[in-house]
């Protein structure tokens, strides 16, 4: 019987219209992830990556194709089941806006932990070092510096022991050393059986991926 892939994602099509323009964003993109495999999506600005990512986590829709993570259906299914899956199954890094707003670092790890049926302290005490934010677990997301609202994004992203784990620029904003904190990391999570996903520029993340699948214009060019 064949392996059941962390993530499936067969023919995406994603349109987009502003008055008479239409961007066709994703043009029949398909994708697999398999546990234990990090596959780095690369491509220039504006060749479809973070809609590609939405439309796997389920934030949006795809106008064709299907997601199916862990072997479920998650198109075209209404957005709460989209929302159950997404918090047992996905870890989600955006570029931006990842954490809730007036809680702090600590009260985001337990939130994310909760919205997916499971309190864990220690895995939050290891993912808060190994990021290194343990000076920073008190404070609110506007109290964190760029670099610092990243890592403790992907740090929630994390925190449910996601089977699968979607990261849009996950070393965006930080230096090098912290760039390769993070990779050791998401090496160690992909170790660990999860299915890692990254939408990068960086030749570094790029590097350690099992697997690169380039975009342009919306289509899959490698
Ligand atoms: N909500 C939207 N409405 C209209 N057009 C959109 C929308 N979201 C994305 N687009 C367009 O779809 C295309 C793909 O955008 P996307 O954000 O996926 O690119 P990207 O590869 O993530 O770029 P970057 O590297 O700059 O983050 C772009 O032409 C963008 O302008
Ligand atoms: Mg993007």
């Amino acid at each position: 019987m064949a392996v059941t892939a962390a993530l499936d994602a067969k023919r995406l099509y994603r349109f987009f219209h502003a008055g008479d323009d239409e961007v066709l964003a994703l043009r029949g993109v398909s994708l697999t992830v398999g546990a234990g495999e990090i596959v780095a999506v690369t491509g220039p600005s504006g060749s479809g990556k973070s809609t590609l990512l939405a439309c796997l986590a389920g934030i949006d829709e795809p106008d064709g194709g299907q997601v199916r993570i862990g072997g479920e259906v998650m198109t075209r299914r209404p957005e709460r089941r989209r929302a159950e899956l997404r918090a047992r199954s996905v870890g989600l890094l955006f570029q931006t806006d990842n954490l809730v707003s007036h809680l702090s670092l600590d009260d985001n790890l337990v939130v994310a932990q909760r919205l997916g049926g499971r309190l864990d302290p220690a895995r939050r005490d290891t993912l808060v070092e190994r990021l290194g934010l343990q000076s920073r677990r008190a404070a609110r997301p506007d109290q964190l510096s760029g670099g610092e609202a990243v890592r403790a994004g992907l740090a929630v992203a994390l925190a449910n022991d996601p089977a699968l784990v979607i990261a849009d620029e996950p070393t965006g904003e930080v230096d090098g050393a912290t760039e390769r904190r993070i990779l050791e990391l998401l090496i160690d999570e992909a170790a660990a059986g999860r299915g890692v996903l990254l939408a990068t520029h960086s030749q570094e993340v790029a590097g350690v991926a099992d697997r690169v699948v380039a975009l342009l214009d919306g289509e899959v060019v490698t």
